[in-house]
């Protein structure tokens, strides 16, 4: 189905059960066993319906990896496929592009002001609850210096598509990694009701910090050491514009374009690639002695990094929320496109990279004229 289509019928089912979409789910979604998981449609024990663990791309809808809303199993996802091509056709363009990685960036600078200890003391916290596309005020912070094109694309969409501001703030963060081949398909959940409040300030990283701050912040956000080097692996597909503006658009690895762990080899090692550019922290990160470790467990790792990231992204995208409150929709999300078979001599052929998109994201890509 073209995106177009899919996008008018999806956007009919929409009007057509415009009810509440919270449900109780499963008891425990980081737990792969668990047996009330609504995932694990390819039945290969791995907690979600995706075949990462045999290698294949699963035969979701149509074949291609695309599940397709006619083929729903929980009718509370079905508004959420109008959701998916909205962002990944209408925004992303099927593409790992400026707004894919935007997004992710996004999702990060709105889940990453959550805070356990103002938690503890009662007072307002961040959350993953889209209070970056609600509030005026947060995308006008320095943090937030970049992030003001992919706020001001989404911001609509909450009024447009009657979805929550978080859910299609985190839809937009789990996409975005999909959209960039390589990318894991992160579970997606929905039910986040209107954000929660403003997000505090101060509380993200920044280049300048020295480790012990970045795993504070990154502890009091709830990630341990592994979970927050794993999530910064996000750089993989990464551009800076504001860290040294003379270089606006270098790129934190030499692979831009896909989701590999070369951010990590390259990050740790060097390279002679002059278009890349590295930030303080990441490099700092890679050679702490509190950190180096879980770095360099991924460097030529892919299948470790894919599985820890999954795990701490989907963290991130619940972040102050009982996930027990929340949806599972992970049904609704494409295959993940597997670099392994697209890699010639160590590298990602860009020809075979071509026609795996052209394949597997069909119905997002706006055809070259
Ligand atoms: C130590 C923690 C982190 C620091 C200090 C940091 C800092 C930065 C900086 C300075 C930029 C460049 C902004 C610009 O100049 O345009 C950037 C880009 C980016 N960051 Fe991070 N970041 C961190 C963690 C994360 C995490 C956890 C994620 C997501 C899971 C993430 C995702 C991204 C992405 C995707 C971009 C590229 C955005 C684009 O190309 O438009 N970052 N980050």
């Amino acid at each position: 189905m073209r995106f177009s289509a899919s996008l008018l019928l999806a956007s009919l089912v929409l009007s057509a059960l415009a009810k509440p979409y919270w449900r109780r789910q499963e008891t425990d979604p980081t737990d792969p066993t668990d047996p009330t998981d609504p995932g694990g449609a390819d039945g290969d024990g791995d907690g979600d319906d995706d075949t990462d663990a045999d290698g294949n791309v699963p035969n979701l809808g149509d074949g291609n990896g695309i599940p397709d809303v006619s083929n729903a199993t929980n009718p509370q996802c079905v508004p959420f496929y109008g959701v998916r091509d909205a962002i990944l056709g209408g925004i992303f363009q099927g593409r790992c592009g400026d707004s894919a990685r935007a997004a992710v960036r996004l999702a990060f600078h709105d889940a990453g002001t959550f805070s356990l200890a103002l938690q503890a003391l009662g007072d307002p916290t961040g959350a993953a609850d889209g209070s970056m596309i609600w509030d005026p005020t947060e995308v006008t912070r320095t943090e937030n210096n970049g992030l003001q094109t992919i706020v001001g694309i989404l911001a609509p969409l909450p009024a447009q598509l009657g979805v929550s501001p978080g859910d299609i703030l985190h839809l937009a963060g789990v996409l975005g990694v999909l959209a960039c081949p390589g990318g894991p398909r992160v579970d997606a959940f929905v039910g986040r009701g209107l954000p929660l409040n403003t997000a505090p300030t101060g509380r993200l990283p920044n280049p300048d910090d020295p480790v012990p701050l970045l795993l504070a912040k990154f502890a009091d956000m709830s990630f341990s050491v592994r979970s927050m080097v794993a999530l910064i692996g996000a750089h993989t597909s990464g551009k800076q514009r504001f860290v040294d503006p003379a270089r606006n658009g270098s790129s934190f690895d030499s692979t831009v374009d896909v989701w590999d762990v070369d951010f990590y080899g390259e990050t740790a090692h060097g390279t002679s690639d002059p278009n890349v550019f590295m930030l303080d922290s990441d490099v700092n990160i890679a050679g702490n002695a509190s950190t180096k470790a879980e770095f360099h467990r991924y460097i030529h790792n892919q299948p470790d990094w894919d599985e820890d990231y999954r795990a701490a992204h989907f963290q991130m995208s619940t972040l102050g929320y009982n996930v027990t409150t929340l949806i599972n929709c992970t049904e609704i999300m494409p295959a993940s496109i597997n670099l392994t078979t697209l890699t010639i001599n160590g590298t990602v052929d860009p020809t075979l990279l071509e026609a795996a998109t052209q394949k597997y994201r069909a119905p997002w890509l706006v055809p070259s004229s």
